[in-house]
């Protein structure tokens, strides 16, 4: 960011949080519990959540506008870098013996925006268990569990095996809790899925893909479902299908193709 960017930021910031403070008659106490809440928060560990909750997509929207192809979405505060490349195809996510959940198959192709296939992106993708929980960031889960990186195939296709996620509930119990409960909001968010692609050219780009007749999609606690990240889930019954990916019971499908536009290698060349 360039230094005339952060003087026209800060100081619209300023002007901005100035009215803000005479127009609602923001008393000395209030002001006071505002900062106390911003230090709590970075004590907690939750800075980045307060702000994600309430901010993140709308950042993303800016970053999206008058771009074709898939849009971009928000990474949200779990995203850990480094996650174990995966053997295969078929790749297969990282997973306890006895994860629980109803197995994902998540697939689809990426090309550029007019249909050119895109081999070799790097896919790199994380999302909860099936009791909402993110290794590496809640206790108790083996490292990188659910958490991995495969590549597309010479056509642009790829195909992952993993478990659909729950929706889940941000932690609730420090202060962004506090001002969410204070709001009256729940804390869930949609089922969904992180995925980051990378390609050496098109640069890197941030998703997050969410189910068709999920819960919570009207009233993500994050506000950051868009309907170009819907995804439709089809629960498979058909046994031939089970058989030919290697299961032994239903299993969810899901397929979403990323298209990089020609901008995105426009601003990142
Ligand atoms: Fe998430």
């Amino acid at each position: 960011m360039s230094d005339d960017r952060v003087v026209t930021l800060v100081e619209d910031l300023e002007r901005t949080l100035l009215d803000f403070i005479r127009k609602h008659h923001v008393t000395h106490d209030e002001y006071r519990a505002a900062t106390d809440l911003i230090i709590a928060e970075v004590q907690a560990g939750e800075a980045s959540l307060l702000f994600d909750v309430f901010f993140e997509a709308a950042a993303t929207d800016v970053q999206n506008e008058g771009r074709a192809g898939s849009i971009e979405a928000i990474e949200g505060p779990f995203y850990v870098p480094g996650a174990p490349w995966l053997e295969g195809p078929p790749y297969r996510m990282p997973q306890r013996p006895d994860e629980e959940g109803v197995p994902l198959v998540f697939h689809g192709r990426v090309t550029t925006e007019d249909g050119t296939p895109l081999g070799d992106v790097e896919m790199d993708l994380w999302h909860a268990d099936a009791d909402g929980l993110y290794s590496q960031i809640h206790p108790g889960l083996p490292e990188w569990n659910l958490r991995g990186r495969f590549r597309s195939d010479d056509e642009g296709r790829y195909e992952v095996h993993t478990f659909a996620p729950p929706p889940y509930e941000i932690p609730k119990d420090g202060p962004t809790g506090r001002v969410l409960n204070a709001l009256g909001r729940h804390f869930f968010r949609p089922a969904h899925l992180h995925v980051k692609l990378r390609h050496p050219y098109f640069g890197e780009r941030t998703s997050q893909l969410y189910f068709e007749g999920g819960q919570y999609l009207e009233t993500d606690v994050a506000s950051a479902v868009r309907d170009e990240l819907v995804i439709a889930a089809e629960l498979v019954e058909d046994r031939d299908r089970i058989a030919h990916h290697g299961f032994t019971d239903t299993f969810v499908d899901a397929r979403y193709d990323f298209a990089f536009t020609p901008s995105d290698a426009v601003s990142r060349a």
